[in-house]
């Protein structure tokens, strides 16, 4: 794992552990905004760029549906940071393209802490769409404070104890409606989960999955956010919802007859009815995606 040997808060200065070494600087225990953007130090590590062309899709369209809100209500231009965009700048490209249909004047900001792909993006700069070197500090100009960031596969090759310090560092530079989606997908973008994270903290978690072919919900674990894939044992909430939604779903298969999108509506709504906070309805369970509160798989202990 990226600089796990380091002790936490400790900047350093070897090159980072990946074959296009950069520089980077060790997520610092929930520093306060100011201090942090003003060292100009981009705050994680370079990483594998891994992306591809549409993978990023179901939460694109979470973030242009139930989220929609936030970027329309802004009386000023919204700025959306695609954190981490990857070797290839398609999903901010995609992203721009998806939100410009929510806010016409929308601005995207790929960030990215590896220089060379922040250089190679910049070929495909065009109105609304920017890219710049940076990190979780999340740099941007002036007072510009951030209504999206999406960090998608970004924390996955982190630490787990690092992920609560890359939060507060995002979520302290958030607009005041700001939202933070830090998830993780397949290489297709078949399996995605994703937390919410909003200036008070983690609110929720949404699991998409493409509903064809699909055996069985839980197959997800393998593709869950940092902060709860290695959760996923007895005694955890994350554990207890993928086997409730698997009961669910292996008990509706006679609903299977009319497709699979009824399968997994009637699978959602009896979760929903054995009490899980589930939010949101048959609109967004139709697409395979179910959330809950994050009071629901919040880790132990
Ligand atoms: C696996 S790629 C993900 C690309 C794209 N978001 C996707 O999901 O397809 C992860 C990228 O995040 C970048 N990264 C890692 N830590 C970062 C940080 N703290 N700030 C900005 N970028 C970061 C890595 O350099 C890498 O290019």
């Amino acid at each position: 794992m990226p600089g796990a040997h380091l002790p936490r808060g400790r900047h350093w200065r070897e090159p980072c552990p990946r074959q296009n070494a950069g520089w980077g600087t060790r997520i610092p225990p929930a520093p306060a905004y100011p201090s942090v953007v003003a060292s100009q130090k981009p705050v994680g590590t370079i990483t594998r760029g891994t992306t591809g062309p549409n993978r990023l899709r179901r939460v694109d369209r979470w973030l242009a549906g139930p989220q929609a809100w936030r970027l329309r209500r802004r009386t000023d231009v919204p700025v959306v940071v695609d954190l981490g965009f990857g070797d290839s700048p398609v999903t901010a490209l995609e992203l721009h393209e998806r939100l410009r249909r929510v806010r016409g004047d929308v601005e995207v900001v790929g960030v990215e802490i590896d220089p060379e792909r922040v250089a190679a993006a910049r070929t495909l700069e065009r109105p609304g769409l920017t890219f710049r070197p940076g990190g979780f500090e999340v740099p941007l100009d002036g007072t510009d404070r951030p209504t999206l960031v999406r960090a998608f596969n970004v924390l996955r090759q982190y630490d787990e104890d690092q992920v609560e310090g890359a939060w507060s560092l995002v979520r302290a530079r958030l607009a005041p409606d700001g939202l933070l989606v830090d998830g993780t997908c397949d290489e297709l973008g078949r399996r995605s989960s994703w937390v919410a994270v909003d200036v008070d903290g983690p609110q929720t978690l949404t699991i998409s999955v493409r509903l064809a072919g699909l055996r069985l919900p839980s197959e997800v674990a393998e593709r869950l956010p940092k902060a709860l894939i290695h959760r996923n044992v007895p005694g955890e909430g994350i554990h207890d919802l993928l086997q409730s939604l698997d009961r669910a779903w292996l008990h509706a298969a006679p609903h299977g007859a009319y497709g699979v999108r009824q399968r997994y509506l009637a699978a959602a709504h009896a979760v929903r009815a054995q009490g899980w906070p589930v939010v949101g309805g048959p609109s967004r369970w139709r697409l395979g995606e179910i959330t809950v509160a994050w009071s629901a798989v919040r880790p132990r202990g």
